[in-house]
């Protein structure tokens, strides 16, 4: 019905059109919505819980709460019993005598039983192996990836935990008592593939 030229003109509008649209299902979401991921992410949370005030001014000691960081992979995040170890106790009121609606929620999930569903802030791609405690006992703070907390209303991402942010520190000279510079290693850790990709 139509020339030839005209057909092949739909066929690469079309084809152009399937192609654009491809293009925004992949990278849309990567330019629309922060990613946890990046730099500067802090997801609200079911609970205004702080940092600031349980951390910073309060002193509590980060393994307390994360206790994994230490023995294992993960930091873990504190189940409601951690909680509420204070929290039987301390109900913080405000100026009216009213409980902090904070402490209203907590009291609510514990009650009924229900745990507290965090956002993560911290998520690295899973096909990436990493280990909280190789880096505790190497002598890394918390702060080195996690930047000040014990300042922080709320948690957020310090840095973007990409390969590159990995390498920079693997790849630095070693300090001077640290055990690889002991052991006379060029650099404070592995960079083999395998030591992060297995
Ligand atoms: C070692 C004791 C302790 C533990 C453990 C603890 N808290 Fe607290 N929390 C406190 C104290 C003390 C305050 C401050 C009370 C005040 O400001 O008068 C507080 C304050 C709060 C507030 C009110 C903050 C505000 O001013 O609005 C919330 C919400 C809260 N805690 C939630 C939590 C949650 C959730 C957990 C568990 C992940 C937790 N707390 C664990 C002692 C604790
Ligand atoms: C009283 C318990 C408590 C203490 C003490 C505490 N944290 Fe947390 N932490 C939590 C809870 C609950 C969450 C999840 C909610 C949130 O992100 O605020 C959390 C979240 C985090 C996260 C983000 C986790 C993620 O999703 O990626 C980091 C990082 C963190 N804490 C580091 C620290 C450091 C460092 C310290 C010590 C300076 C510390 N925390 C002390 C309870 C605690
Ligand atoms: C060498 C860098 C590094 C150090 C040091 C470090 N973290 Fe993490 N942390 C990470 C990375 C990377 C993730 C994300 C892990 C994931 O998504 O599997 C993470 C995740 C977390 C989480 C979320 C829960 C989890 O385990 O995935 C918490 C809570 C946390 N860290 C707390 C801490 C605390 C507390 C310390 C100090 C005792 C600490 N981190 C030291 C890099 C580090
Ligand atoms: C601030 C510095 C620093 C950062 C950032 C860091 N690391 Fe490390 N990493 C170290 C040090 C130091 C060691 C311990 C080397 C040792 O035990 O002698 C280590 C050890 C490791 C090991 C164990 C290596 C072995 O001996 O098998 C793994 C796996 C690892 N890191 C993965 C990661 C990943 C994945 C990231 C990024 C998400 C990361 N690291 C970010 C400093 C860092
Ligand atoms: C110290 C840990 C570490 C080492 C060593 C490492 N990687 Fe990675 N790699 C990562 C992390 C973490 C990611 C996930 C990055 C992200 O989420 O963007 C990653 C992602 C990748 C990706 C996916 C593309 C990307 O950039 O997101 C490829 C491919 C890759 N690594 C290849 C390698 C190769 C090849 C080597 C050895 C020359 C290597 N990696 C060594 C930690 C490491």
């Amino acid at each position: 019905m139509f020339t030839r030229k005209f057909d092949r003109r739909v066929y690469v509008a079309v084809g152009v059109f399937l192609f654009s649209g491809a293009v925004a299902a992949s990278f849309g979401p990567y330019v629309l919505w922060p990613s946890n991921r990046e730099a500067g992410y802090a997801p609200e949370q079911p609970i205004p819980f702080s940092h600031a005030v349980h951390a910073g001014t309060l002193k509590i000691d980060c393994m307390y709460c994360h206790t994994g960081a230490e023995t294992g992979a993960q930091a873990t995040v504190p189940p409601l019993s951690t909680c509420m170890n204070c929290h039987e106790e301390v109900q913080p009121v405000d100026s009216r005598g009213e409980l902090k609606p904070g402490i209203v929620t907590l009291l609510d999930h514990w009650e009924s039983r229900r745990p507290l569903l965090w956002n993560k802030v911290s998520d690295l791609a899973d096909f990436a192996y990493f280990d909280h405690s190789r880096h505790i006992s190497a002598g890394i703070s918390c702060q080195e990836c996690h930047g000040p907390v014990e300042k922080m209303d709320r948690v957020r991402r310090e840095w973007g935990m990409k390969m590159s942010w990995c390498l920079n520190c693997h790849m630095q000279t070693p300090p001077p008592d640290s055990a690889a510079a002991v052991r006379g290693d060029a650099m404070r850790a592995p960079i083999h593939c395998t030591t992060c990709h297995r």
